[in-house]
């Protein structure tokens, strides 16, 4: 049986330091199946449990992955320079654990982004050598010709790379809207290969990561809890 006791479980999901988690749960602040827990010390199993704490209900996850509707004006670094983080839109729990985001998105792209604590995930979601699809809706600041779109197909050359990079689908859902699937994640890649096409990015937003879509009701600035399965799938 997957047992931690109850100050190790707060713990690891990123309630604080060891003491804190002691305190918060013999003030009566943590609950499970609606009743207090107030010993620190008290076995639980972890097998698809849901905890409380302050009346906020989280589930246990050993590892947190989850997904963050990206709004524009917020960067991904955890540094930010111009903009907040995108980690300042988590609550303090996620952020505690050491979530980070898969990938980078541009501080004025919107749309899916993926964090996690799992650094494993991390590296399998973006290895290059794993190819792992985006979609992209693009939003191009002149109309798309079919001259673009075969260019985009057929490889762009990026200016400090001589290796032509293609997209592995495009299509044209508008005049200046393009849906592109990358699977490559090179710096700017989406805006430097539609200047490269003779093109100009005038609006980005990631639709989809591998095989999880953004849920068409996760509101700009929201998130939700992704689970292994959607990923692993
Ligand atoms: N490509 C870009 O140019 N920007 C992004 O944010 C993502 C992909």
């Amino acid at each position: 049986m997957p047992a931690l006791t109850l100050s190790q479980l707060l713990f690891s999901q990123g309630f604080g330091t060891r003491r804190e988690c002691e305190a918060l749960i013999r003030a009566g602040r943590v609950y499970i199946d609606d009743a207090a827990v107030m010993d620190a010390a008290a076995e639980v199993d972890t097998r698809g449990l849901q905890f409380s704490v302050d009346g906020v209900c989280w589930p246990y996850h050993a590892r947190a992955v989850v997904a963050l509707n990206k709004p524009a004006g917020y960067e991904c670094s955890q540094k930010p320079s111009h903009h907040p983080s995108v980690l300042s839109l988590l609550p303090p729990p996620l952020r505690a654990r050491g979530v980070q985001p898969v990938g980078r998105l541009d501080a004025d792209s919107t749309g899916l982004l993926l964090l996690t604590d799992d650094g494993a995930l991390i590296h399998r979601l973006t290895s290059p050598r794993r190819h792992v699809r985006k979609v992209y809706q693009v939003l191009c600041a002149a109309p798309v010709s079919a001259a673009q779109i075969a260019l985009l197909e057929a490889g762009v050359v990026l200016r400090d790379d001589p290796q032509p990079v293609r997209a592995q689908d495009v299509q044209a859902v508008g005049e200046r809207t393009l849906l592109l699937t990358l699977t490559e994640g090179k710096y700017h890649q989406v805006k430097r290969m539609l200047a490269a096409a003779g093109n100009h990015v005038a609006q980005l937003h990631r639709l989809r990561f591998g095989a999880f879509d953004l849920p068409a009701d996760l509101a700009p600035g929201q998130w939700c809890w992704v689970s292994p399965e959607q990923i692993a799938a």
